[in-house]
């Protein structure tokens, strides 16, 4: 059963949902499952805008061929050639062989990387500010290399204002029977998901974001439709705006994410009792994780969010404990900065982890410790309350409570 939906006239959305996948990019968890969007502009000509990954294969050829309607297919753009948009296009150029395939030099260079389909007899290579007219509608490309991939491009339909965004402004998660963002509370079904999605996905590029969407007209941007999650139409400012300040690196909220590992809860109780301190002194928009308990794309999320953050970790084998490390340089690829720290370390008989916590925080742009790292000996002493006073002293002032 084909499930397409009329975004504009002439104008269809033709993706699809997965809801059986575990991890996107096998890494970060779907408890929502995600959305691929498809896009097709009939019109003397007709166009197809990316395909979808080959786990929703089936449903994804039955929607164009039910928007299509006996007519042949003349255009594929393909915006982003990563697998999960272009895991279709040998089965699109098999089932329409005359299709012409819209990309950029970099597009076919992967195409031919990843796949041994010969296209090179109906490709359309195009490059920054090209225009295609399709009858009423016309089609401009803009180059937006390294969002997050070298080959992605934006596509404009000019005469409607609809922009085919690739990647940037997606989320996680299905459609839920809805496709506009407008159609639900996107706060509180989609919103936390775009951050983890934007953080994580394209987050280390944030330059390169703010680059091509200051190159857009975004003012005359009535349709924002991109390659996951919901479409917008409406109040498209508003996503426009938080994405402008994830990219610029800048924190969405005052608050403070407490994150820490914790062998035998001597770390922790550290933690609780600092948290249970800045409670006491106003501070209340707090969130605690541990790091061997939440996926560190939630935590990353957290972390983009708020302004200030705590990092706790005992000494483990003379080094860091490794769920710590491994958040701490995934951090520093995705290029995060900008934030205020505070660091605690945990040793019974040799400190490391306070060591390499800085260490790998001065790796980072603008990330500024607040207060002198606490270094405990195996657990938290009454007589240690005042130096962790300080400390909460010392975030709370930061966080002008
Ligand atoms: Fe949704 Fe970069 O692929």
């Amino acid at each position: 059963m084909q499930i397409t939906r009329q975004i504009a006239s002439n104008v269809f959305w033709v993706g699809g949902n997965d809801n059986r996948i575990e991890r996107f990019e096998n890494m970060f968890p779907l408890p929502h499952g995600v959305a691929y969007n498809a896009y097709i502009i009939l019109d003397e000509k007709t166009v197809l805008l990316d395909t979808v990954d080959q786990a929703i294969r089936e449903q994804f050829l039955e929607n164009v061929a039910h928007v299509l309607n006996g007519r042949p297919l003349d255009y594929l753009v393909i915006n982003h050639m990563e697998p999960d948009h272009c895991g279709n296009i040998e089965a699109i150029v098999k089932m329409y062989p005359q299709v012409t395939i819209i990309g950029n030099k970099k597009t076919f260079e992967f195409f031919n990387q990843y796949y041994t389909l010969d296209i090179s007899k109906q490709t359309f290579v195009v490059k920054e500010g090209d225009t295609l007219s399709l009858g009423q509608h016309t089609l401009k490309f803009h180059m937006a290399p390294m969002v997050h991939w070298p080959e992605v491009m934006f596509t404009l339909e000019v005469t409607k204002g609809i922009l085919f965004s690739a990647d940037v402004f997606g989320s996680f998660g299905i459609h839920p029977g809805t496709l506009f963002a407008d159609e639900v509370d996107y706060d509180r079904v989609f919103f936390d998901e775009t951050r983890r999605y934007y953080a994580n996905i394209v987050g280390r590029y944030g330059t390169q974001v703010k680059n091509v969407l200051s190159r857009l007209p975004l003012d005359s941007v009535k349709f924002l439709c991109p390659l996951h999650g919901p479409i917008w139409r409406k109040d498209i400012d508003y996503i426009v705006k938080k994405h402008l300040l994830w990219s610029s690196y800048e924190a969405e909220k005052q608050g403070v994410v407490l994150v820490y590992a914790s062998m035998y809860g001597n770390t922790e109780n550290a933690v609780f009792a600092l948290a249970n301190k800045l409670g006491q002194r106003g501070v209340t928009d707090m969130r605690i994780y541990d790091v061997s308990k939440t996926h560190t794309s939630y935590i990353i999320a957290d972390l983009w969010k708020y302004s200030h953050f705590v990092i706790a970790s005992p000494t483990y084998n003379m080094h860091l404990y490794f769920p710590i490390e491994s958040l701490l340089k995934e951090l520093a690829v995705l290029n995060f900065q900008n934030r205020s720290a505070v660091v605690l370390g945990n040793h019974t008989w040799s400190s490391a982890a306070i060591k390499l916590m800085t260490g790998l925080l001065g790796t980072m742009k603008d990330i500024r410790l607040i207060g002198e790292p606490l270094d405990i000996q195996s657990s938290l002493k009454a007589e240690q309350e005042g130096m962790l006073d300080e400390l909460a002293d010392a975030i709370s002032h930061s966080l002008r409570v």
